[in-house]
């Protein structure tokens, strides 16, 4: 998909909006499973449910590399974010857990849209997409195979479209050596704050899903540096978000699966 190429976005995304959600039982037992898990994807499912005022802001934008298509693939990539909301929400009733409606992370979030620009928004939201691929896809491999580990790669995989949507628009906001100089220094500041914040407050679901802080912190580096060369238009191999999600930090035995399934 080219730069700026904003109409193929929204078709893109277009032709996934008639997806339909998967439905609400699974016959599966997870009891087995830490309760700490459901509390984690909850406060995850929160986050997934807003972003609604990027939407105006993409419409009533002067930025030139902006526009109606773009608007419109914002729109329809919003949408797409409030159906992981939904299908987080059957994760978490599966799971056993309750839905929360205010977390302290998803307020931040928020506030700091909210005092953002177009620019800056995308790139907090690019931050989102980085910490969600890597926790999503760390999880799906510590799961049993089934629906729930299916319905996390199946978001995983939209989530790596949102990567590379946020990061078209960036790279046409980056022309210059300064530019991106700027850009560097403010995502990798973005990104430290936010997988931070993730580590600290996902800490119990992390530990007892045999992730530990390092390999988590791991994969988020490497993602947000291949963010980083898309948006800078540093040459990056074909792919090469999905080559990461291949690598190792995951039992042998569910590799194949995963990753497959992410496709
Ligand atoms: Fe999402
Ligand atoms: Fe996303």
């Amino acid at each position: 998909m080219e730069t700026e190429n904003w109409k193929q976005w929204r078709e893109f995304f277009a032709a996934r909006s008639e997806r339909r959600l998967p439905g609400l039982d699974d016959p599966q037992d997870y009891s087995a499973l830490p309760k700490s898990l459901a509390r984690s994807l909850a406060v995850f499912q929160l986050g997934e449910s807003g972003g609604g005022s990027i939407v105006q802001q993409a419409a009533g934008s002067t930025i030139p590399a902006a526009g109606p298509d773009y608007a419109s693939a914002m729109r329809l990539f919003v949408a797409e974010e409030h159906r992981h909301a939904a299908i987080l929400a059957i994760c978490v009733r599966n799971l056993g857990g309750t839905l929360i409606h205010q977390h302290w992370t998803a307020r931040l979030f928020v506030r700091a849209r909210r005092l953002l620009g177009l620019r800056l928004k995308v790139m907090v939201l690019l931050a989102a997409e980085v910490v969600g691929i890597c926790y999503y896809h760390l999880l799906a491999t510590r799961l049993p195979a089934g629906r729930l580990r299916s319905l996390l790669a199946q978001v995983v995989n939209d989530e790596r479209s949102h990567l590379h949507f946020h990061c078209s628009f960036l790279r046409s906001q980056v022309t210059t050596g300064w530019r991106r100089r700027v850009f560097v220094a403010t995502w990798r500041a973005a990104m430290f704050v936010a997988a931070g914040i993730v580590l600290l407050d996902h800490r119990h679901a992390l530990r007892d899903m045999g992730l530990s802080p390092s390999t988590v912190w791991r994969r988020w580096t490497a993602y947000s540096r291949l963010a980083e060369r898309l948006v800078c238009r540093t040459p990056v191999p074909v792919d090469a978000d999905l080559a990461l999600l291949r690598e190792p930090d995951v039992p042998r035995r569910v590799l194949h699966e995963v990753s497959a399934s992410t496709v």
